[in-house]
């Protein structure tokens, strides 16, 4: 399977799917690392893990469906059979995304249907949630929208804040996230209009 990510930050959920390579779980190859920031720290990881990488900058389009053609034009040059967002920190054109439909997958930090868009841990905290989580889900128009394959949860726990919620749920994204990218890799989970079809398997 050919991957190209996409993502604005940090990168750890990047280095979580190269690890998972290395360990021999994930029998992908990483054919591209696209960011919307010249100076993202994923940019970095990628090149040193000799990942072709692409910098394209918004504020060189006239508006987001310009922009976001331009990039999936030039992902596509690259091949690739699945788009990963790995904090990938724009909305995207829905006509844009189209032909990509069942083929770009996003990791999300709630348990959507809660909470999509931002600052989601501050929203659990503040709704008295008893737990959080995180989900992987197909990628449509409509923002965190599209329908989940798999989340993982945790409990909230007293003395919780933002920034603790967020640090406790981040191994948790570390494992979710290669975990479904397997799962594709080795065709047990396919993307239909009437929704996810997993096989019958035992994960
Ligand atoms: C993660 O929390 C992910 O769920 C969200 O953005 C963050 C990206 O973190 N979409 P990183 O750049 O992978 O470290």
């Amino acid at each position: 399977l050919r991957i190209a990510v996409l993502a604005s930050g940090r990168g750890s959920n990047l280095a979580a799917l190269l690890a998972a390579r290395e360990r021999g779980e994930l029998p992908v190859e990483f054919v591209l690392v696209a960011s919307d920031k010249a100076d993202a720290t994923v940019l970095q990881l990628a090149r040193s893990a000799s990942i072709p990488t692409m910098v394209l900058d918004p504020r060189e389009y006239a508006d987001r469906r310009a922009y976001d053609f331009a990039l999936f034009d030039r992902i596509g040059a690259h091949q690739p059979d699945l788009l990963v967002l790995a904090g990938f920190m724009r909305i995207i054109d829905g006509e844009a995304l189209k032909p990509w439909t069942g083929r770009m997958i996003n990791i999300h930090p709630s348990l959507l249907p809660k909470y999509r868009g931002l600052h989601t841990h501050r929203r659990a905290l503040k709704a008295g949630d008893p737990e959080h989580g995180a989900s992987v889900h197909y990628v449509t128009a409509e923002l965190d929208g599209g329908p989940v394959i798999a989340q993982a949860s945790l409990p909230i726990e007293a003395g919780d804040d933002e920034n603790k919620l967020a640090a406790r749920l981040l191994p948790l994204e570390h494992q979710l996230l290669p975990a479904v990218v397997a799962l594709i890799a080795a065709g047990r989970l396919d993307w239909s209009e009437d929704g996810i079809l997993f096989d019958q398997q035992p994960l």
